[in-house]
């Protein structure tokens, strides 16, 4: 382990903050550093901060440090601005921050601007998440100043999003950023003691009727509790992992499947299933991949599908297989939405539902999808 690896691990604040600096500069010392202490890091909460301008995102981020450092948990505080080149700690309100905190060793504060490379932004934060992540902080605030697809992005390294919004913006509900929205794991009506918060709070629950909403009054820390309760209950549920649709398999059509079994053999696949369907007139031969699979097709007859596949458009990718939690809703969803399908939702060999898109609907390649099973 190098020194800053050792010194950080030891609790050394200062080491941490070098390391850190090092991390923003991409400096060669920095990647060891990271390497090495990758051992201890996956055990920090990740909470993203974002929204508009004025909406208190400093202040709030303020209270939920108190909030924790009073329940005895460290904490660290990125601020990121990806707008400005004003660097370290010349943004405004990070140096009253840093005051405030300033003789608190448990809480780490760090913030960062774009240095005129507005791409690598991101990438510098998520290496920041993971320094203090291993260096032991209960919980790593990611602070954005805005709204933009770099604070979206930097927001999306965090496991649970909040996004803070004020009365007064009601009609703005809706021109806020389609991504921000979607990355949204906590709605945070901040100020709620002015007049209008209500009204933020019905165009929410209008556009997303299950959003998790907490009024704060950040600066006086009411609501804080509730909403730190609001980040716990939506980071045990892991939404995305359990309603996403994920790739089951890639189907390819091949002229000669023996070839094709040879060809990804070198590379450590290994066909984990054959069959041949009569009905389909196809071989096929399953690989699998990771969670996912390969699965080559062979015509056992020229004017099968496969065969007609291989004739008009040469060997390729034929399909791609998603599995989806719900077929059938989500079968009457591409309905509602004009799709095409090629058939009923049908049971196949192995007793699972599944359904074909036609390439038309499906940016040009034929979707098979098929239903989560319960194993
Ligand atoms: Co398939």
């Amino acid at each position: 382990m190098n020194e800053w690896a050792r010194k950080i691990r030891e609790g050394d604040t200062r080491a941490l903050a070098r390391a850190a600096t090092s991390v923003e500069n991409r400096d060669p010392r920095a990647l060891e550093t990271l390497r090495d202490l990758a051992p201890f890091a996956g055990h920090a909460r990740t909470i993203g901060i974002t929204g508009p301008p004025g909406a208190g995102k400093s202040s709030l981020v303020d209270a939920l440090a108190a909030a924790l450092r009073q329940q005895g948990k460290t904490v660290a505080i990125i601020a990121v601005d990806p707008s400005s080149s004003l660097t370290g700690g010349a943004i405004l309100g990070d140096r009253i921050r840093m005051q405030q905190h300033h003789a608190d060793p448990g809480i780490f504060i760090r913030s960062m601007a774009t240095r005129g490379n507005p791409g690598g932004i991101a990438r510098s934060t998520a290496g920041l998440v993971r320094l203090m992540d291993a260096a032991g902080k209960d919980f790593v605030l990611i602070e954005t100043v805005g709204v933009g697809q770099d604070e979206i992005a930097i927001a999306s390294l965090a496991q649970v999003t909040i996004v803070v919004l004020v009365p007064g913006m009601g009609d703005d509900v809706q021109a806020l950023k389609a991504g921000i929205m979607e990355i949204a794991g906590v709605f945070v009506i901040n100020k709620s003691d002015l007049p209008g918060a209500d009204l933020v709070e019905r165009d929410l629950r209008a556009e997303l009727p299950h959003a998790a909403i907490v009024h704060t009054v950040a600066t006086e820390g009411k609501g804080i509790g509730e909403l730190l309760a609001a980040v716990e209950q939506v980071h045990a549920q892991p939404r995305h992992a359990i309603d996403l649709p994920r790739i089951d398999h890639l189907g390819i059509a091949v002229p000669d499947l023996e070839a094709a079994v040879a060809f990804y053999q070198t590379l450590g696949l290994a066909a984990s299933h054959r069959e041949t369907i009569e009905a389909e007139q196809v071989r096929l031969a399953m690989l699998p991949a990771g969670d996912s699979r390969i699965e080559l097709l062979e015509p056992t007859a020229p004017d099968s599908p496969i065969g007609k596949f291989l004739e008009k458009r040469g060997p390729g990718l034929h399909h791609v297989a998603l599995r989806v939690p719900d077929l059938p809703a989500a079968v009457a969803r591409l309905r509602a939405s004009g799709a095409r399908l090629l058939n009923e939702p049908r049971e196949g060999a192995g007793g699972h539902l599944y359904v074909f898109v036609h390439p038309a609907s499906a940016g040009g390649v034929l979707l098979e999808l098929i239903q989560e099973s319960e194993t």
